[in-house]
This record gives structure tokens, C-alpha cells and sequence, in this order.
């Protein structure tokens, strides 16, 4: 039998695993105006190449806050694994969060405009890619696994709408998505 205190313990490791990479994702909305990272450039298509959205002062932000949960993690747990962990983590979220915007660009879908699903977990997708090409998990003894992954799309995705509705009323963001 699986008791409650298995399911949160389950759940409290998921989120766990991946809050580096939701800091990492989630950061850069403070960034109001940026360097846009395709600096103006109009794709093939006539289209921005990823848009205003995207910026090289979020990713550096986006980079320190990610690496920053890491850095606590290595700190509480006396493991230096964390810190690199959580910089891979981020540096895949943001890349995943960059190829979501060019696919946006190439669907005619504005900057800031929803994309279900895509706006909630091209960051996530990206995130354990790199982590689990690299093996990087393992270094710090929590290995995803399949459930690991699927338990925590779901509550990234709650958490990713959520966030964005809270930022939205507290006047951070302009569109509640
Ligand atoms: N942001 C940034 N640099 C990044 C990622 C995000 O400056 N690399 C900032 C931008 O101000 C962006 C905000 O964080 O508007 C929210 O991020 P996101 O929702 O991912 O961008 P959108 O504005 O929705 O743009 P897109 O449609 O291209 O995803
Ligand atoms: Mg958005």
C-alpha cells in the first residue's frame, strides 16, 4: 500500500528536481526591456526570428535565479552537484523556452500571444532533455524517471498558469497567460 506520506514525499521530490528549472523559466518576466537575443532580425518567413519576448538580459537572469535554487541546494545539502545541476537545468529551460518562441513565430502567433501547452513545457521539455543527456540527475541521486517526468508536467503546467495569473494581477505581467 502507498501510504499519503509516500505520495507527498513523491510529489515534494518532483518539485524538488524541478524548481531550478521553473526559476530559471520564470525569472525573466522582470526584464521589461531587453536586448532581444535575434536582435530585430526577420525570419524567412517575414516573421521576427523569436520576437521582443525573448532577450539576453533574461537569460542572464533567468540563468542566475536557476543556478541561484541550485546554489541553496548545494548549500543545505553539502553537495556542489546541485550547482551544476541547476545550471544544465536552466540553461535548457531557457533554450527550450527560446525554440518555443520560434515555433510560435513560425505558426504566425504574435509575441506574448497563448500557445497551449508550448507557453507551459517547451522549458520543461528542453530542461530534461540536457539533464538527462548529460546524466546530470544522477549526480545528485534523484534519476528521473517516467513518472518523475509526467507527475511533474502536470504540476508545472498548474503551477506555469497560476504563477502567470498572480504575476498578472500584480501588475508584472500584462496578459494574465
Ligand atoms: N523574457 C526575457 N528573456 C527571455 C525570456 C523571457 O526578457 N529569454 C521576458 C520578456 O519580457 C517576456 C517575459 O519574460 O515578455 C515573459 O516570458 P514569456 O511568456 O516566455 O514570453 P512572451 O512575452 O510570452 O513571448 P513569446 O510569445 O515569444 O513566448
Ligand atoms: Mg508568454
Amino acid at each position: 500500500m502507498i501510504g499519503i506520506n509516500d505520495l507527498l514525499g513523491f510529489l515534494a521530490n518532483v518539485i524538488f528536481i524541478y524548481f531550478p528549472a521553473m526559476a530559471a523559466n520564470g525569472s525573466p518576466v522582470f526584464i521589461r526591456r531587453g536586448t532581444p537575443i535575434d536582435l530585430g532580425k526577420i525570419f524567412l518567413d517575414g516573421r521576427r526570428v523569436l520576437g521582443d519576448g525573448k532577450t539576453y538580459e533574461g537569460l542572464l537572469v533567468g540563468i542566475m535565479f536557476g543556478t541561484g535554487v541550485g546554489s541553496i541546494y548545494a548549500a543545505a545539502f553539502n553537495s556542489s552537484a546541485y550547482v551544476i545541476y541547476s545550471l544544465v537545468s536552466s540553461i535548457g529551460a531557457l533554450l527550450g523556452d527560446i525554440i518555443g518562441a520560434f515555433i510560435k513565430r513560425r505558426l504566425g502567433i504574435p509575441r506574448g500571444a497563448p500557445a497551449p501547452l508550448l507557453d507551459q513545457l517547451s522549458f520543461y521539455l528542453f530542461a530534461n532533455l540536457l539533464v538527462k543527456i548529460t546524466a546530470l540527475d544522477r549526480s545528485i541521486g534523484h534519476v528521473i524517471g517516467l513518472w518523475e517526468f509526467m507527475v511533474g508536467a502536470v504540476i508545472v503546467y498548474i503551477l506555469h498558469i497560476s504563477t502567470n495569473w498572480g504575476a498578472y494581477k500584480l501588475g508584472i505581467k500584462s496578459v494574465p497567460y
